[in-house]
């Protein structure tokens, strides 16, 4: 496939325009009716892609290990206790390395100047599977969701409700300005987004048209609201706050009583998942043991309503992925 994104890195949405961000999520859509009707699409056979993950994964390793293989690519996967990278190679050995060997490069790791050390020194496309402060390959799956549940992307309302200032409030603060959205986050004050971040999406916001709300009032944030987003309270390294983060957004909760507020009988609830919607894992269950929750973030109820399209958006990390390596590879 010819593309004017041939050899360009994904770092962050904002390396890329509000068009190259639509061409992404089209070209996801397309590769989704190949999959569907069983068409065969191996638009970059031959290729190799090593897949490093320093945190564990389900959704984006299995997105990217199946969307590699309908391409024809083969990828490699290297966990934190397989390759030499931190303890006895730096990033930039490594990048230098695996780019002689490797078509394109994905990393999901802790901090973000690894990713960026990645794509300087590799001379092949690096891809981020989620670091400390953004997560960009979930947002094209998310803005592909909410065009098939919602429709366009200009003027659509996201709540994003919880930690205000983890890799997945980020990322959609700065999607969502660029793409023209009414964005809004619900979040208690000292778990506002950083204000460099904000001031970045105020500034894609001229562009687009897109509205951006910082508030810790949830009704006003909630009302009308097209769709109600939340993550973990807890992210992926930070396993020691679970005290605090419940304390500070045992209100944030998504419940049926938000969901009412939005006074939107259809409105959306979306999560990147994993999420704590019960008490069948251990650590829903240590919640239930240790606070009395039977839920964290979002109740049982609204995960599994009608208003839920969770698992949509899971599913289309895969086709949004596949149109990310096909297009820079
Ligand atoms: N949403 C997401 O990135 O899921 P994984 O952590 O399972 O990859
Ligand atoms: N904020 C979460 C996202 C997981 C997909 C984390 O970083 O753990």
């Amino acid at each position: 496939m010819k593309s004017q994104l041939k050899g360009r890195s994904l770092l962050t949405l904002s390396d890329y325009t509000p068009e190259e961000i639509q061409l992404l999520i089209d070209t996801a859509r397309q590769y989704k009716k190949l999959k569907q009707a069983g068409t065969p699409h191996r638009d970059c056979e031959g290729k190799n892609i090593a897949l490093l993950f320093e945190k564990t994964s389900t959704r984006t390793r299995c997105a990217f290990t199946v969307a590699a293989n309908d391409l024809g690519i083969a990828p490699e996967f290297l966990g934190k206790n397989d390759i030499q990278l931190g303890k006895k190679e730096s990033v930039e050995d490594t990048a230098k390395v695996l780019g002689r060997m490797f078509d394109g490069i994905e990393f999901r790791g802790f901090a973000h100047s690894t990713v960026e050390g990645l794509a300087e020194h590799a001379g092949v496309p690096v891809w981020n599977g989620l670091t400390d402060e953004f997560h960009p390959t979930q947002i094209l799956a998310d803005f592909m969701t909410l065009e098939e549940h919602v429709g366009e992307l200009r003027g659509l309302s996201l709540v994003f409700v919880g930690d205000g200032r983890n890799n997945m409030a980020n990322s959609l603060l700065l999607g969502s300005a660029q793409m023209g959205l009414d964005f809004r986050i619900a979040a208690p004050k000292s778990l506002f987004p950083d204000e460099t971040l904000v001031a970045q999406a105020n500034e894609f916001a001229k562009k687009s048209g897109a509205k951006v709300t910082i508030t810790d009032d949830i009704a006003k944030a909630v009302a009308g609201a097209d769709a109600i987003y939340t993550d973990i309270w807890v992210s992926m390294g930070e396993e020691d706050k679970y005290a605090e983060r419940i304390e500070l957004l045992r209100d944030f909760q998504v419940n049926m009583a938000m969901i009412k507020t939005t006074n939107k009988p259809d409105v959306k609830f979306m999560h990147c998942l994993p999420a704590f919607h019960d008490t069948m894992t251990e650590t829903g269950l240590h919640m239930k043991q240790e606070y009395g929750l039977e839920a964290l973030e979002v109740t049982d109820e609204v995960f599994r309503s009608k208003h839920s399209i969770v698992f949509d958006q899971a599913e289309n990390r895969m086709h949004t992925i596949k149109a990310v390596m096909a297009l820079t590879l």
